[in-house]
Formats: structure tokens, sequence, C-alpha cells
């Protein structure tokens, strides 16, 4: 029988050599990041410690948007793994519910967390998008994808599918994804940690675009 910390330090390897070769969005930096947002938001909110850290390790273990749009990709690695490290039952359904329901998909997710740990851990990944790091991620995808900056002729649009998002990825602006999503994001926390963690690097990226916008139009 492994102890849980052998499981924890096992699972970190796992998705380690799983993520190396991911573009700047999802590489093993995030999860890492997701992690220690994840614990942070428990030390207020509580929750399962072990179930939290291994739905934060296991998240994005496999990114619809690098399986050809395949999202049950990552729900069957999570749960192969859980099985091989023989984790019960009860905690690898709690886990994998995290890696089936985590992701935006363009607002098109309408999933309920059904547990406090998946809303920590969907809490710690949207924190991930905002704030500077956001910043950094989000120009970072967006070259990842082929995008240009930012193009005053396209306004940024919302999406009412998922296949509509996706077959749009590449046609709007990396400045239009802050539209598109990181600004609806604190919105949608799960958790008053959460929000209020959110609130705060959502100002951020307000003053970041008001910068942005006044240099665009050579105002400074
Ligand atoms: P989720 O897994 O919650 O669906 P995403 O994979 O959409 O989240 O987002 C992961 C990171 O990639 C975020 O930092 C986000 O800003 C960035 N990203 C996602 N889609 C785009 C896009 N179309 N253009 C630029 N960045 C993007
Ligand atoms: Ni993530």
């Amino acid at each position: 029988m492994k102890s849980e910390s052998q499981i924890l330090a096992q699972t970190r390897e796992f998705v380690k050599t799983k993520m190396s070769n991911d573009a700047g969005g999802h590489d093993w930096w995030h999860v890492a990041r997701v992690v220690g947002n994840a614990k942070t938001i428990a030390e207020t909110e509580g929750g399962d410690k072990f179930v939290i850290e291994l739905g934060a390790l296991l998240h994005d273990v496999a990114d619809w948007k690098f399986h050809d749009g395949d999202v049950t990709a990552g729900p069957k690695i999570a749960r192969d793994w859980l099985r091989e490290m023989s984790v019960n039952d009860s905690i690898a359904d709690k886990v994998t519910e995290i890696v089936e329901h985590i992701s935006f998909r363009g607002g098109t997710n309408k999933h309920v967390m059904q547990t406090l740990e998946a809303e920590i851990v969907q809490d710690a990944d949207r924190l991930d998008a905002l704030g500077a790091i956001g910043i950094a991620r989000v120009f970072a995808v967006g070259e990842a994808l082929g995008k240009t900056i930012y193009n005053p002729d396209i306004p940024p649009r919302s999406y009412d599918n998922f296949k509509a998002y996706r077959n749009n990825l590449k046609d709007s602006p990396t400045v239009n994804h802050f539209y598109e999503k990181l600004l609806l994001l604190k919105d949608k926390m799960n958790t008053s940690t959460g929000r209020s963690m959110a609130e705060y690097r959502h100002g951020y990226m307000e003053g970041y675009l008001k910068e942005f916008f006044a240099e665009w139009d050579g105002e400074k």
C-alpha cells in the first residue's frame, strides 16, 4: 500500500513527463501554480487536501486543444493512473470529476462541480488565467495558436457552443480573449476565497488593458 505522500510524489513525476512538451499555456509550471493556488484557497475553504492536490496535479493531463478536440482523453488517462496507484474508488471518482469538467470550453461548460475539492481546483485553475501570470499566458498561448496580438477590425464575440469556440480559435486576436473569456472568470468563481483573489487579478488586467489601448492609439 502506498502512502498519500508517495502517491503525490509519483503523480508529480508522471505529470511532469506527460506535460513537458506542452506550449506555455499548459506546461508543468502551470500545474505547479494551480497546486499552489489550490492550497491557498483550501487554507480558508477546507476540503480534502489529498483529493485537491491529486486533482490539481492531473487536471490538465490531456488538453482538448492538443488532442483534436477530444475531451475524453484526460479523464481516461487520470482514471488509469489512479488505478495504477491503487487509489480507492471514492477518491478516484472525485479526482476524475475534476479532470473531466474543469475546462471552460468557451463558456459552454455548464457542469456544476459536485464537490468542494472540485470547486477549489477549478478556482485555482481559473486564477492562473488571470492577473500578471494570466497576461503572460494568454500571449504565449495566442502565439502558439498562430494568432495576432490585436486587430481593431475584429471585435470580440461570444460563443453559444463549444464547436464555434474551437473553430474560431485562430481567427480571433489574442486581446479579444480577455473579453471572450478572461474578464468573465471572476463572476464564475466557486468559492469566496477564489473570488476575492480573482477580483484582485481582474483589476490588474483591467489596468493593463487600459494602458494597452492608450499605447495602441499613441496617447502616451
Ligand atoms: P480551460 O482549460 O479552462 O478551457 P484554456 O485551455 O482555455 O482553459 O486556457 C488556458 C490558457 O490558455 C489560459 O491562460 C488562456 O488565456 C489561454 N488561452 C486559451 N484560449 C486562448 C486563445 N484562444 N487565445 C489566447 N490564449 C488562450
Ligand atoms: Ni489548467
